[in-house]
C-alpha cells in the first residue's frame, strides 16, 4: 500500500535538506514559515547549523567497523538509535493526524515519540492509534493547577512514563513572520489566503473535511464554542504560567512519580540544579532558534553540561540536527541522545508516516556510515578525542 501522498515520493529525498525543500513546495507559505522560521534575526537558528559545522571529525584507520553498534541506553531503556522524536505543536497543520504518523514512524523503529501539550491529536488518540508507542509527554506549565493536574493524570492513564517540562517558552519568542502572515490572531492576510488556494493538495490532505485542526489535548478545557484553533491559541496565551520557577519544578518532581526531564537548559549551573532536584534528565535546547535570539547553539553547551552533571542524569539535545554526523558529534561530546523536531516534520509534511520514517532512516543511515568511516565500531565507544574545532564560517548557508 502506498502510504505517502501520491505525486510526492518521499524517497526522492536523499537528505533532510532535500526533504525540507519538498516540504517547502508542498506547504502554504504561512505554514512553511511556522515550521521553519526562528525568532527575530534568526541568529540562533543559523548558529545551530554553523556550530555543528565547526566541529571537525578525525577518523582513525584500519579499525573494522562496517556494522557499527548504534544502540544506546536512554532513560533506562536500550534503543536501536540515540534518537527520540521531540515535541512540536500544531503538527496537523502539516499533514492530517501528523502526531499519529510521527508516533507510528518512531514506534516502527523502536524509538520514543514525544507529544506536545499543544498537539493536535490528544494523548488518548495517539495511544489508541499506535499500539506499543513509547510515549513521552511535553508539559507547558499552566496557571490553572486543576488543568495541569488533569493533563498529568491523563498522561499517566495512557501509560506515559516520561515527562518533559518545557521552561524556555513561558512567552513565545518574537517571530515576525507570524505577525506578517496574520491581520489579527488566526486571521490570515489576503495574500496568504490566496497562497492557500494555490495549494489544493495541502487543503485536501490537511483541511479536508474538518477545516483547521484543533488542539486535541486542550479541547476538554475549552468552552464548547471555542474548540477551534483560535480558541486554543487564546487559551494558551492566557493560561501559560509565566512565573514558572524552580519551586514549581520541585513540586512537579513530587507530583509525577515517573521519569521527569527539564527541557530548556543551556547553563551548567541549571544542569546541576536538575541533578539536585532528582530529575532523570535534561534537554539542552534553544527551542530550535524560536525563542531567545542570540542564545547559544545547543551543541556548544554539551561539553560543559556533561562535565557538570558527571553522568548523574540523562542528557538529550535538540536544535539543528540535520545529519547523522550531528548526532555523532552530540554523543561524542557527552549527550546520551537527541530529539528531532524539524527533521521529522519535513518528512511528515511531505508524506505522513512514510515521510517521517524516511527522515529517521536517512539520519540512521548517515549515522552508521559516519561511525564506519570514523573507525568507531560502537556509538558507546565514542568520545571527544575524535573531534576538533574547525573554522568554517562560509560552509553552511542554511
Ligand atoms: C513553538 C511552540 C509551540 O515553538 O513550542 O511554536
Amino acid at each position: 500500500m502506498r502510504r505517502y501522498y501520491s505525486g510526492t515520493n518521499v524517497r526522492r529525498a536523499h537528505s533532510i535538506a532535500e526533504l525540507a525543500s519538498l516540504a517547502r513546495r508542498r506547504l502554504p507559505h504561512f505554514v512553511w514559515e511556522y515550521l521553519d522560521g526562528g525568532a527575530e534575526d534568526e541568529i540562533t537558528l543559523r548558529r545551530n547549523r554553523h556550530a555543528f559545522a565547526e566541529i571537525g571529525l578525525r577518523p582513525q584507520t584500519l579499525i573494522p567497523s562496517d556494522a557499527p553498534d548504534t544502540t544506546r541506553q536512554i532513560l533506562g531503556q536500550r534503543q536501536p538509535l540515540p534518537i527520540a522524536i521531540g515535541p512540536t505543536g500544531y503538527n496537523a497543520m502539516l499533514y492530517k493526524d501528523a502526531d499519529i504518523h510521527l508516533a507510528r514512524a518512531a514506534t516502527a523503529r523502536g524509538l520514543p515519540f514525544t507529544l506536545s501539550t499543544v498537539s493536535t491529536s490528544s494523548l488518548e488518540e495517539v495511544t489508541a492509534a499506535v499500539p506499543g508507542v513509547n510515549l513521552w509527554f511535553q508539559l507547558y506549565c499552566l496557571r490553572d493547577p486543576a488543568i495541569q493536574d488533569d493533563l498529568l493524570k491523563r498522561a499517566d492513564a495512557v501509560g506515559c512514563r516520561t515527562l518533559l517540562l518545557t521552561s524556555d517558552a513561558v512567552l513565545l519568542g518574537k517571530r515576525e513572520w507570524d505577525k506578517r502572515n496574520f491581520i489579527k490572531p488566526r486571521q490570515l492576510t489576503w495574500r496568504n489566503k490566496l497562497d492557500v488556494l494555490c495549494h489544493p493538495r495541502w487543503i485536501r490532505q490537511t483541511l479536508w473535511p474538518h477545516g483547521m485542526p484543533t488542539m486535541g489535548n486542550l479541547n476538554p478545557y475549552l468552552p464548547a464554542d471555542q474548540r477551534n484553533a483560535s480558541g486554543a491559541a487564546h487559551f494558551i496565551g492566557n493560561h501559560m504560567d509565566t512565573r514558572l520557577d524552580w519551586q514549581a519544578l520541585a513540586r512537579l518532581r513530587e507530583r509525577w512519580p515517573h521519569r521527569l526531564l527539564l527541557k530548556g537548559v543551556q547553563d551548567p549551573r541549571d544542569a546541576v540544579r536538575c541533578v539536585e532536584l532528582g530529575l532523570d534528565g535534561l534537554v539542552i535546547t534553544n527551542h530550535g532558534g524560536r525563542q531567545l535570539d542570540g542564545s547559544l547553539a545547543a551543541i556548544d553547551c554539551v561539553a560543559d553540561i556533561a562535565a557538570a552533571v558527571q553522568g548523574k542524569l540523562c542528557i538529550l539535545l535538540d536544535s539543528g540536527i540535520r545529519r547523522g554526523t550531528d548526532i555523532l558529534k552530540a554523543c561524542a561530546l557527552g549527550a546520551d541522545g537527541v530529539l528531532l523536531g524539524r527533521a521529522t516534520l519535513y518528512g511528515v509534511a511531505v508524506g505522513g508516516e512514510a515521510g517521517a520514517g524516511h527522515a529517521l532512516d536517512i539520519l540512521s543511515g548517515e549515522l552508521r556510515l559516519a561511525l564506519t568511516l570514523l573507525g568507531c565500531p560502537a556509538l558507546e565507544e565514542l568520545d571527544a578525542d575524535c573531534l576538533f574545532r574547525q573554522s568554517t564560517p562560509f560552509l553552511i548557508t542554511s
